[in-house]
C-alpha cells in the first residue's frame, strides 16, 4: 500500500502518563483505538532530560500487544539499538543530530527486524535527509524542542511536513511521515492535511480526564482532516 493511503494513526506519548500505573494508560489508549504506543528514551546529554530506557520498553511489550515506536533522544544511538530492539520495540527511531553514521544506525535498526525511523529537530531542515529518504521507513518531523512533553506546538512544522510528503511523490519514496510535539484538537487537522500520518501526542491524551475518549477523538479529527487533503 501507499504511504498516502495508510491509514493515519495517534501514538499516544506515555511520557505524559503517570509512571506507576503505565499498565492502565496503555489499556486506556488501547480502548481509544491506538494502534502505537510512542516511547521517548531521553539520555540528558542529547536533550535536557532524563525519562525511561529499555527495562521500561520490556515492561510496556508484556502489558500490550501494539506497536511499540520507541523516540530515541540520546547520544549515540547505535549502542542501545540491539537492547531496545530485544527489550521489544517495533519502530527505533533515532535522531539524524545524534549520529555522524546515520546510515548506519537505520540499517542497524533494519537488521534487527525493526521499522527504521529519523528525527529532525525544529532548527534541522528537511534537506538534511536527501541521502537517507530511501532507506528510513519513518521520518519524524519534532514540532517542539525534544526534551519535554507539554511544549507549544511549533507552526512552521506544517511546511517540513509538506515539504516530506512532496519529496516523497516525487522519489516516490514509502517512508511514513510522523509529527512530534504540542499536538492536540486546536492542530491535528492542520496537520494531517500538510501529510503528517503519525500524530504524537502525549499532554492531549493523558492530561485528561478520559485518555480513551482523547484518543478517540484526536483519531476522529484525523481521519475527516484527511479528506481535505490536497
Ligand atoms: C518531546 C517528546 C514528545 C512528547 C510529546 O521531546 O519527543 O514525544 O512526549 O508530548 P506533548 O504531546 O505533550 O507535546
Ligand atoms: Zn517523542
Amino acid at each position: 500500500m501507499k504511504p498516502e493511503n495508510a491509514r493515519i494513526e495517534v501514538a499516544p506519548s506515555i511520557l505524559a502518563a503517570d509512571f506507576s500505573a503505565l499498565g492502565d494508560a496503555v489499556r486506556a489508549v488501547e480502548r481509544g483505538g491506538a494502534q502505537l504506543i510512542h516511547v521517548d528514551v531521553m539520555d540528558g546529554h542529547f536533550v535536557p532530560n532524563i525519562s525511561i530506557g529499555v527495562p521500561v520498553v520490556a515492561s510496556l511489550r508484556k502489558a500490550t500487544r501494539l506497536t511499540l515506536d520507541v523516540h530515541l533522544m540520546i547520544e549515540n544511538p547505535e549502542q542501545y539499538i540491539g537492547a531496545f530492539a530485544e527489550a521489544g520495540a517495533n519502530w527505533i527511531t533515532v535522531h539524524q543530530e545524534a549520529t555522524v553514521h546515520l546510515n548506519r544506525a537505520v540499517h542497524q535498526i533494519r537488521e534487527h527486524g525493526c521499522r527504521a525511523g529519523v528525527a529532525i529537530n525544529p532548527g534541522t531542515p528537511v534537506n538534511s535527509l536527501s541521502e537517507i529518504l530511501r532507506d528510513a521507513d519513518l521520518i519524524l518531523v519534532m514540532s517542539v524542542n525534544p526534551g519535554f512533553g507539554g511544549q507549544h506546538f511549533l507552526e512552521a512544522s506544517l511546511q517540513k511536513i509538506s515539504e516530506l510528503r512532496e519529496l516523497r511523490s516525487r522519489y516516490d519514496g514509502s517512508f511514513r511521515i510522523e509529527v512530534d510535539g504540542g499536538i492536540g484538537p486546536d492542530n491535528v487537522a492542520q496537520a494531517v492535511r500538510a501529510g503528517a500520518e503519525i500524530l504524537v501526542a502525549g499532554t492531549s491524551v493523558f492530561h485528561t480526564q478520559d485518555p480513551a475518549a482523547a484518543v478517540q477523538d484526536l483519531r476522529r479529527m484525523a481521519a475527516e482532516a484527511v479528506l481535505q487533503r490536497a
